[in-house]
């Protein structure tokens, strides 16, 4: 078996937790590992539930926009669980929590560090290589998360769109190093991803998240609703909210609406 190849066994050994917590699905191509996560996270409330595969027929991103998701080295999986906390404000920190465990996992692995753009995408040497796309499922009172995540690992984007041709790149170029491992890389991401869940009340997943955050103290343009607008990025706030100082001086907290940066101005920041 070479270490592109997706693996339970190895992956349950990487996690190096009991094998009572984790359900792992490996489909070989699926519409959205969100979609199939969803329906383990019915079955299996109870549990972490995992679906990844190296291939979506209908990935999607936020606001509704497609996800590349047939990259020679793409990597796309869906965690489903229980959020542990009764604060409903508080779910949305799993796309944080998400975001700090993949940075602290994949940067011993890189040469440069990884950045975050508020709130789901990870840059790398200026370049998207990162998705993240979490999404609530309730049933009989019952919550869960969701958290979705595409990896740009290696490859090219010469049948994508243009909008992810002007922006994507990957963490290894085109070909991946013979020393790199998916299924470790999964069970040391679900690790760490657990151990954060576990503590979820004490958020120590915030710091390392604004530490990567990108453009702090820089100047952006960024729309509400189609609106343009202009601020500060101050950082963000205990619910994960960003803070932007506008030309007033009074910080506004942005959250939920329909919220855009482009991209392009973060890659000289
Ligand atoms: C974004 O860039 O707006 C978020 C992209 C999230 C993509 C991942 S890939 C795995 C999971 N399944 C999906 O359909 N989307 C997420």
């Amino acid at each position: 078996m070479n270490s592109t190849q997706l693996n339970k066994e190895q992956i349950q050994t990487h996690f190096n937790k009991s094998k009572n917590i984790l359900n792992i699905q490996l489909p070989s191509s699926v519409s959205s590992t969100n979609d199939v996560a969803k329906e383990q996270f019915l079955k299996y409330p109870n549990k972490l539930s995992i679906v990844a595969t190296h291939k979506q027929t209908a990935g999607r991103g936020r606001q509704g926009r497609a996800f590349y998701s047939n990259l020679t080295q793409g990597l796309y999986f869906s965690i489903a669980v229980t959020p542990n906390t009764s604060d409903l404000e508080n779910i949305p920190l799993y796309t944080i929590l998400a975001a700090a465990t993949l940075v602290e996992v994949l940067e011993d692995n890189l040469e440069s560090p990884l950045s975050v753009k508020w709130v789901n995408d990870i840059f790398y040497q200026g370049r998207k290589v990162i998705g993240i796309l979490s999404e609530l499922v309730s049933q009989k009172g019952q919550n869960g998360i969701i958290v979705g995540t595409g990896i740009n690992f290696a490859g090219n984007f010469s049948q994508a769109d243009e909008e992810a041709q002007n922006v994507a790149g990957t963490l290894f170029g085109e070909q991946l190093p013979d020393y790199f491992n998916y299924n470790e890389f999964l069970g040391q991401y679900l690790h760490r991803f657990y151990d954060y869940h576990q503590a979820f009340q004490k958020k120590e997943f915030m710091a390392v998240y604004e530490k990567h955050l990108m453009g702090i103290g820089k100047k952006v343009n960024y729309s509400v609703n189609n609106e343009p607008h202009e601020g500060t990025i101050q950082g963000i706030n205990k619910r994960g909210q960003l803070l932007v100082m506008n030309s007033n001086h009074s910080i506004e907290t942005l959250y939920g609406q329909d919220i855009h940066f482009n991209s392009k101005q973060f890659i000289d920041l």
